[in-house]
């Protein structure tokens, strides 16, 4: 299929390289045109440069507003798919219209290079997306016509593992404020049923102090925030929030998610 991929920055870029190998024709646009380049994909210097021709768009773009206004630019034909795949929370899905397929993902830079995403796909169209899905994804839940169903189900994936990630920040600053090597903890639940992969994935960043980027702090924040406005009651979500934006302010948005420990470190060393 012809496929346009708007947003190349850590999802979209490894996306748009698995499409291409997989033999689809990749048309891709990116602000920042060099992380376009080196995919298989023929890179535009605009949306509408992209998108034109193409039977499917991909947006994989920071947030709601950058969608809206990146599409706005793009002007796609009627007769192209439009499959949303960032992440723009549920009041964001409502705005973007009706007609077009809603599907975040879950997996981050390592499951994206890997074409091992799981797509939360809903809304017309999808049943369509088949060869595309297939390029990037090893899992697909169909989560039937309604545009939106997509969104609220990864703000579900989203409070679990951002809560786990500040959960594990929390709990490594206090093993260190308390003289217990975190490494030692991280023994302590090694193969146990309070064990979770995620907690050495993120839990060794945090104890090296050392954040390449999987997840963008900033964005991870962004997403505690969606997960706040359509829950406004829990009162998790807010502490997540308000913490990652902290260690956001000190400097660290565009490391790893795992950098919101900072912020529980300054606090109690
Ligand atoms: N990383 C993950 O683990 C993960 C997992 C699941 C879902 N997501 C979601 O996937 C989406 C993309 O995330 P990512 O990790 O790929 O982040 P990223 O590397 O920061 O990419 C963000 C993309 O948005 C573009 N962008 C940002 N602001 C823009 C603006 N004002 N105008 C035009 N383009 C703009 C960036 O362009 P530039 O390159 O020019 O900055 C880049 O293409 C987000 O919605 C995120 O929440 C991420």
């Amino acid at each position: 299929m012809i496929v346009a991929v708007l947003g190349t920055g850590i999802m979209g870029a490894p996306m748009a390289r698995n499409l291409a190998s997989a033999g689809h024709e990749v048309r891709a646009w990116n602000r920042t045109s060099a992380k376009a380049q080196g995919l298989g994909a023929t890179v535009f210097d605009s949306p509408a440069g992209a998108v034109k021709g193409a039977e499917v768009v991909i947006t994989m773009l920071a947030d709601g507003p950058t969608v809206a206004a990146v599409m706005q630019e793009a002007f796609v034909s009627d007769d192209a798919l439009w499959w949303q795949a960032s992440t723009v929370g549920v009041d964001w899905a409502d705005a973007l219209g009706d007609a077009y397929v809603d599907g975040p993902v879950m997996g981050t830079r390592k499951p994206a290079e890997d074409g091992k995403l799981t797509v939360l796909a809903s809304g017309p169209g999808r049943e369509q997306l088949g060869d595309v899905f297939d390029a990037v994804a090893a899992k697909v839940i169909d989560l039937g016509d309604e545009v939106g169903a997509g969104q609220r189900m990864k703000l579900v994936g989203n409070s679990w593992v951002l809560g786990l990630v500040e959960a594990l920040a929390e709990t490594i600053a206090l093993a260190e404020h308390l003289g217990v090597d975190p490494r030692d903890f991280l023994k302590m639940i090694e193969g146990g049923l309070m064990d979770t992969p995620y907690a050495r994935l993120k839990g060794e960043p945090m104890i090296a102090r050392e954040f390449p980027p999987s997840f963008p702090l900033a964005l991870a924040a962004k997403d505690a925030g969606l997960i706040v406005e359509a829950a406004p009651d829990l009162p998790l979500p807010k502490l997540v929030r308000d913490q990652m934006l902290r260690a956001v302010e000190a400097g660290h948005g565009e490391s790893d998610v795992a950098a919101t420990f900072m912020a529980s470190w300054r606090e109690h060393s």
